[in-house]
């Protein structure tokens, strides 16, 4: 079974959006997903809720339970983590999966904050880097954004791979709204957003990011 995990300590970057819409596309690629809400707040499950019964199924698991069960006959599992997680829970949390992805805004705050959440999970987390894959997700950029600089120098410097840039468009709320993801959506109002989501793709497809056997 594939676990993919979004994490970031910040709020606000995407982590629901893009655990969403990998659920989707994993769905209609005919795949037994699961998608793991461990957020109070439950926007994953919340989403999943307003699919209807025509649309891919995904299975919906409210991650705040005491005692989580996952069933063992899925292909692809996705965490959806909150914002704010640290020490002990962040240790704990960062076991469960083989795949980390990071989405970052392209603000010099959230720049920040990535680098520092990437030295947590590193050094708190104890992210052993042959059991767990990381890579970073740039999220609602817009057009010239140069900001990525420094993060990228620091990504490179910790080896970890910089998968790709989604802009911001409002075909992910419209998405959201229906419990829908982009995948799922007319594709010629979303080309260029699949096409901005294959290097992603490509990555979760590749060796590189499964842990070392
Ligand atoms: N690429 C994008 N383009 C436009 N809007 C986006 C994009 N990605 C996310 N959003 C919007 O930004 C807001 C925050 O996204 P989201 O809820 O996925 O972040 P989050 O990291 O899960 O937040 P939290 O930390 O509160 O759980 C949402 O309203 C979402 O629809
Ligand atoms: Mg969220």
């Amino acid at each position: 079974m594939r676990s993919i995990m979004l994490l970031n300590a910040k709020g606000g970057c995407g982590k629901s959006t893009l655990a969403s819409n990998l659920a989707s596309y994993y769905a209609a690629e005919g795949k037994k997903v699961a998608l793991v809400d461990f957020d109070p707040q439950k926007s994953s499950l919340e989403w999943l809720a307003v699919r209807s019964a025509d649309d891919w199924e995904i299975l919906g698991i409210d991650g705040t339970v005491k005692e989580l069960k996952i069933p063992r006959n899925l292909d692809v599992v996705i965490y959806d983590v909150p914002a704010g997680i640290s020490g002990k829970d962040l240790t704990a949390m960062v076991k469960r999966a083989q795949t980390i992805i990071i989405p970052v805004l392209p603000s010099p705050i959230d720049i920040r904050a990535a680098s520092h959440f990437i030295r947590d999970l590193l050094l708190v987390g104890k992210v052993s880097r042959k059991q767990t894959k990381i890579a970073v997700v740039a999220n609602r950029v817009r057009e010239n954004t140069l900001v990525f600089h420094k993060l990228e120098k620091f990504l490179k410097s910790l080896k970890i791979p910089f998968v790709a840039t989604l802009r911001d468009t409002q075909n992910y709320i419209r998405a959201e709204e229906r419990g829908l993801g982009i995948f799922e959506l007319a594709p010629s109002l979303v080309a260029h957003d699949v096409e901005q989501w294959e290097p992603l793709l490509k990555w979760l497809r590749s060796k590189r990011s499964m842990p070392q056997a």
